[in-house]
C-alpha cells in the first residue's frame, strides 16, 4: 500500500495539519475568496418548454462563466440521494475494505480509489481522497473498480447513469443550437453514443485548517462537460474575471461546467471554467462529478462548420487521450 489517506491524516490532525497541505498565500481560500459579494452562477430550468430561451441562457452562462446550474433536469431527486447514500457508505468503510479498491501504483487507468491524482506545482498536496469508475457506457465499465458493498451500490449508480442521459443530450442539443450549428453536431463531435461518462467521488474529510488548504487547486476540466452533485457542504468555487467567488448551492440542482473539449470544438466561443474547492472545519464535504467525455482515440478539433478564413481555429485537433496525456504531463498543447 505505502500511500497515505487523507482521510486517515485527518483523524489525527486537531488543530493544525501537516505542511505539504498548506497552500502559498497566492492560493490560501482566505486570502484569495472575494467576501462580502456573492456573485451568482446562472440557474436555468431546463423544463422551460421555450427553447430559445433556454439556450440563450445557456449560451450567455457558458460564454461568461463556463459553469451554472440546471433545476428540473429530469432526475428524479430519489436518484440522486440513492447515490449519495451509496458513495458516502463507501467512503465510511474501515480502510481495508476501500483498499481493496485502490488504484495499483503502476496503472494506466484513473479508476479506482486513491488519493493523489497528479504531480502538483511545488508538491503541494490535495486534501480529498477519491473513487473513480465509468459508469457508462455499459461496455467500458470495469466492475472491479464498483465497491461491492453497500449492496446498493451497483443498482443505485446504474440508475442515475440511466438517467442522466436526457440532461446530457438536452445540453449538447442547447450548446449545439447556440452555435448555429444543427441540434446533434455538438453531441456528435464528442462521440455522440460513445460519449464515456466518468464518476468521480470526491471526498474531503473535516480539515482543522480550511482557510490554509484547498481540496482540489484551481483547473479546468478537461472533459466535454461534467455534471456535479455536492453533499450539503457548500466549498466549490468559480473563477470569473480573475477573482474566486463561492458558488451558492440550490437544492436539487446539477451544477454543469464547461470543459475543455467544449471549449475547443466551440472554438472559444465557450469557456472551460476554472474552478476549485475549499474544504470544510466542522462537516465533510463529498461531490459526485460525472466526467462527460469522448472516448480516447476521437479526434478532437474545432468544429469545421465554425472555422474559415475570418475565423481560424485557435485549438489544434488532438485524440482526446492524447490531450489528457499532454495536460497531466504538463507537456505543451
Ligand atoms: C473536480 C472538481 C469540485 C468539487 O473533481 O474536478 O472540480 O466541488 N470538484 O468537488
Ligand atoms: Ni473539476
Amino acid at each position: 500500500m505505502g500511500v497515505e489517506r487523507v482521510q486517515e491524516i485527518a483523524n489525527f490532525s486537531k488543530e493544525t495539519i501537516p505542511e505539504e497541505f498548506i497552500r502559498t498565500t497566492y492560493e490560501q481560500p482566505a486570502l484569495t475568496t472575494v467576501q462580502g459579494t456573492v456573485l451568482e452562477v446562472p440557474v436555468i430550468d431546463l423544463s422551460d418548454p421555450d427553447e430559445e430561451k433556454v439556450v440563450r441562457a445557456i449560451v450567455d452562462a457558458s460564454s461568461n462563466w463556463g459553469m451554472f446550474q440546471v433545476v428540473n433536469h429530469g432526475i428524479p431527486h430519489e436518484t440522486v440521494r440513492k447515490l449519495k447514500e451509496v458513495g458516502k457508505a463507501f467512503f465510511e468503510l474501515p480502510p481495508h475494505e476501500k483498499e481493496a479498491y485502490a488504484k495499483s501504483p503502476g496503472s494506466q487507468s484513473i479508476e479506482g480509489y486513491g488519493t493523489k491524482l497528479q504531480r502538483e506545482v511545488e508538491g503541494k498536496k490535495a486534501w480529498v481522497d477519491h473513487l473513480f469508475h465509468k459508469i457508462w457506457p455499459p461496455s467500458e465499465i470495469n466492475y472491479q473498480f464498483w465497491p461491492k458493498n453497500p449492496p446498493s451500490y451497483r443498482k443505485n449508480n446504474e440508475e442515475y447513469a440511466k438517467h442522466m442521459h436526457g440532461v446530457v443530450d438536452k445540453l449538447f442539443r442547447c450548446l449545439s443550437l447556440g452555435l448555429g450549428l444543427d441540434g446533434n453536431e455538438m453531441k456528435e463531435a464528442m462521440g455522440g453514443d460513445n460519449m464515456v461518462y466518468l464518476l468521480k467521488i470526491n471526498y474531503y474529510p473535516r480539515c482543522p485548517r480550511p482557510d490554509l488548504a484547498l481540496g482540489v487547486p484551481a483547473h479546468t476540466d478537461m472533459s466535454a462537460i461534467t455534471i456535479l452533485v455536492p453533499n450539503d457542504v457548500q466549498g466549490l468555487q468559480a473563477c470569473k474575471d480573475d477573482h474566486w467567488y463561492d458558488v451558492e448551492y440550490i437544492p436539487n440542482a446539477l451544477i454543469v461546467h464547461i470543459g475543455d473539449q467544449v471549449e475547443i470544438v466551440s472554438n472559444g466561443k465557450y469557456k472551460s471554467v476554472l474552478h476549485r474547492a475549499k474544504v470544510n472545519k466542522e462537516k465533510t464535504r463529498i461531490s459526485w462529478p460525472v466526467f462527460v467525455e469522448p472516448p480516447p482515440d476521437l479526434e478532437v478539433g474545432p468544429h469545421p462548420k465554425l472555422v474559415n478564413e475570418a475565423n481560424p481555429p485557435k485549438f489544434e485537433s488532438k485524440k482526446y487521450s492524447q490531450y489528457c496525456f499532454c495536460k497531466l504531463n504538463k507537456t505543451p498543447k
